[in-house]
């Protein structure tokens, strides 16, 4: 693409061109050696714009923080990864990518959850082994289903349907997320399975902060990073808005949030479950980073 250029810019490439076409052997006729300085300018313009890009800051590597650091937080998030039977491959293969983006955000989170994984047993393990090195992850991973890793008082399930809307997070709870990637095909599998286990349940307060363009079920990921940043800010609706998907919320409360910390864009979050065929990104090759994975619920 053709950059615009200053009088001095002119000036300046008048300048080596001549200094170019004076270089070059004295047999060439006028227009070989008009041609040959063109090339040669190029292929100069080429080595600068080459070095101005090595010296280029590298990426710094963001911070990274354990769930035993004394900056972390008690508050207890489990992922209960017992739904293999409900799910295809692919739907598989989406749930662990959900976990690393969850675990990922965790672990470069001013103020990480006590992240645990249960029942990682059978499909979803084998699943979770192509990751290399996952089992050194700064996670709780527990092959026994939530029921029988945490006290039954202390469990809030969290579900979309629940009626019981969550206002804050609490050091003596453990919010369990339903690690089910379904499309939606199984409406409210998850509130129906805390109502038959009698066991505490809540939805996110998304009506009370934010009003979505779309249905409120939202991937694991985005739950778990909503809840992480709640614990960062004590602020439902910041932590919303910076989780969410901008096109997933209506206009007016976009530009409220303009005075906030960045936004998502669609290229590093991932999407709010359902048929709607969306599909954002999380981490994918270096999870570390938090960047580029596609994942869908
Ligand atoms: C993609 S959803 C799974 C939907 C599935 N049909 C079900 O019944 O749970 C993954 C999990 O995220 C959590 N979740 C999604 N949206 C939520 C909301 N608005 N409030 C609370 N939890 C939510 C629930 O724990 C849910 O099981």
């Amino acid at each position: 693409m053709a950059e615009a250029m200053d009088g001095a810019s002119i000036e300046k490439r008048k300048e080596i061109m001549e200094k170019l076409k004076s270089s070059l052997p004295d047999d060439l006729t006028k227009t070989q050696r008009k041609k040959q300085a063109k090339i040669m300018y190029k292929k100069l313009q080429m080595k600068e714009k080459s070095k101005l890009q090595k010296k280029k800051p590298k990426h710094t590597k963001r911070l990274t923080k354990t769930m035993s650091s004394s900056d972390a937080s008690k508050v207890r998030v489990a992922i209960e990864l017992g739904y293999s039977e409900l799910m295809t491959e692919k739907d598989i293969r989406m749930l662990i990518k959900q976990c690393q983006r969850c675990y990922s955000e965790n672990r470069h989170s001013v103020k990480p959850l006590q992240l645990y994984m249960t029942s990682l047993s059978g499909t979803v393990k084998e699943a979770m082994e192509t990751l290399e090195g996952y089992d050194k992850w700064d996670v709780h991973f527990h092959e026994k289903k939530y029921l029988d890793v945490f006290e039954q008082k202390d469990i809030v399930f969290l579900a979309a349907e629940s009626p019981n809307i969550l206002t804050e997070l609490s050091d003596d709870k453990v919010y369990v997320i339903g690690g089910l990637v379904d499309h939606n095909r199984y409406k409210g599998y998850c509130y129906n399975e805390a109502i038959t286990a009698g066991i505490n349940h809540a939805q996110l307060p998304l009506k009370e902060h934010v009003t979505l363009n779309s249905r409120s079920v939202l991937t694991i990921n985005h739950v778990f990073e909503i809840l992480l940043k709640y614990e960062e800010y004590q602020d439902w609706q910041k932590a919303m808005l910076q989780v969410i998907p901008q096109r997933k919320i209506k206009s007016s409360e976009k530009h409220d949030n303009q005075d906030n910390e960045p936004q998502p864009t669609d290229d590093n979050n991932c999407e709010a479950s359902g048929n709607d065929g969306d599909n954002d990104g999380t981490t994918n090759s270096d999870f570390d980073s938090g960047r580029s994975m596609n994942v869908e619920s």
